[in-house]
């Protein structure tokens, strides 16, 4: 619910499956609402306006940059944040196994982001080819490891 004198907004969500009120400021973005009323310092902030991917989450199932929303947007709805990105047993996803185990993390700063759209891929295309994956990552940028190291981790990761 907005409150015009005091530009705040009483926000309800679910964000990594645990529900969420919260009287924010209006004006955040969405980042904004992740990382200073929330403190989950995952989500990075690279570019600010849409070009590198870094601050990806899933809303409602979907990626999207979290720096291109305001947070008001997700007046319920469902949010999930890499701290949110568990195996199903509650241990490491697969995804950031085989991100380690292929070498795929280097500096650190894009692979949040990485993981999320990769995570959105595979829950609509759980047998995605080369192709798909490279089509899907066009929105993310990594500075470090040449793109290859990903390509095979996330390859890695089908059908596990
Ligand atoms: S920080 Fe959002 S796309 Fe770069
Ligand atoms: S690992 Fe450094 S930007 Fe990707």
């Amino acid at each position: 619910m907005h409150n015009s004198k005091t530009s705040s907004f009483s926000l309800h969500c679910l964000v990594n499956g645990r529900k969420i009120e919260r009287e924010i400021p209006s004006s955040h973005s969405l980042i904004d609402f992740i990382r200073l009323d929330l403190g989950l310092k995952g989500t990075k902030e690279g570019c600010g306006e849409g070009e590198c991917g870094a601050c990806m989450v899933l809303l409602d199932g979907k990626a999207v940059n979290s720096c291109l929303m305001m947070a008001v947007q997700i007046e319920g709805r469902e949010l999930i944040t890499i701290e949110g990105i568990k195996g199903k047993a509650g241990g490491l996803h697969p995804l950031q196994k085989t991100f380690m185990a292929e070498g795929a993390v280097q500096c650190g700063f894009c692979t949040p982001g990485f993981i999320i759209a990769s995570e959105a891929l595979l829950r609509r295309k759980p047998k995605a080819t080369l192709e798909d994956i490279k089509l899907e990552l066009t929105g993310n940028l990594c500075r470090c490891t040449g793109y290859e190291k990903v390509l095979s981790a996330v390859e890695k990761a089908i059908g596990k």
